[in-house]
């Protein structure tokens, strides 16, 4: 099936690693020019970008600041004329469990920070975007996570960032279509994904089979395994009437194991 995604401009927030390099590879497959968003992982950027087959450019940004994510669409402007795709990507999840209790408001800041405005400033240039180029279709991706629809102990500030991009994809797939009738907003919620993110994560048996209870297929997702999910939602070929919709890609993941079976007393229940 030809997705039609062929010279359309990608923009690829936190491309550098793990679910955002998985999803440059997939459109640059589908004949897409891309632009390569990174932080500060600049020779993993220019590594792929070197692979790619297609005309990409790899921009340095930090998505929590305003004038830093102004730069990096006006400079994938100035390369490419337009973007007609965005996927916001980039996110941070620190691994340690933080009750809310021991939370201190700098750490809140810095996931919210990065995580839900830069979820916002990314949407918001790549709006102001369209509102000057006017392409003949658009459409934005944002990540969320399984962990803003069942929530995370020890994590409320990852997952209110998540749950809230919830609320400014439903506002914005109202707010893309006065700028670009055909435009769409969606959103790809991944499950535990192997990347950087989770590496640490991989030798700890009792993290993946407490996880592994919680859903049908029993493996942990590879960035392919969302990066296809993305392609397929960004291809008007394929989804041009599904907008304001999240494709959750967790391997039909129900919810969380909250004890261990040695943690329950059934004499007390
Ligand atoms: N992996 C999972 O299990 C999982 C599950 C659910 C949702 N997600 C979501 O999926 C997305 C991608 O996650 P991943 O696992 O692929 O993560 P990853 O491998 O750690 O990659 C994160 C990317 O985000 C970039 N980034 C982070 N903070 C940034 C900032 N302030 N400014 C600019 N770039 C920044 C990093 O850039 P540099 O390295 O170049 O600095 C990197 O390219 C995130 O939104 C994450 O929350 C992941």
């Amino acid at each position: 099936m030809d997705l039609g995604l062929k010279d359309k401009v990608v923009l690829i927030t936190g491309a550098s690693g793990g679910i955002g390099e998985a999803t440059a590879r997939a459109f640059a497959a589908e004949g897409a020019k891309v632009v390569i968003h990174y932080g500060k992982n600049q020779a993993a950027a220019e590594t792929l970008r070197q692979k790619l087959p297609t005309e990409s450019i790899a921009i340095s940004a930090n998505t929590a600041d305003e004038a830093s994510v102004a730069q990096l669409f006006a400079q994938a402007a100035a390369r490419f004329g337009q973007v007609d795709i965005t996927v916001a990507n980039a996110g941070i999840f620190p691994p340690d469990d933080v009750p809310i209790h021991a939370m201190t408001t700098e750490y809140f800041d810095k996931v919210i920070a990065t995580n839900l405005r830069g979820g916002w400033l990314t949407a918001r240039e790549f709006f102001r975007l369209l509102a000057k180029t006017k392409p003949e279709s658009a459409c934005l991706i944002l990540i969320g996570s399984t962990s803003g629809i069942f929530g995370e102990a020890g994590h409320s500030e990852y997952s209110m960032s998540k749950a809230a991009l919830e609320g400014l994809k439903l506002t914005l797939k109202n707010e893309i279509v006065k700028l670009v009738p055909r435009g769409r907003v969606n959103m790809v919620a991944p499950g535990w994904t192997w990347t950087p993110m989770t590496e640490q994560f991989r030798s700890v048996d009792e993290a993946v089979i407490t996880a592994l209870q919680t859903r049908a297929l029993q493996r942990i997702g590879r960035p392919e395994d969302i990066a296809h999910s993305i392609v397929m939602l960004a291809s008007e070929t394929a989804s041009a009437y599904i907008t304001g919709q999240t494709v959750v890609v967790s391997g039909g993941m129900e919810g969380r194991v909250l004890k261990q079976r040695q943690e329950i007393d059934p004499t007390k229940a």
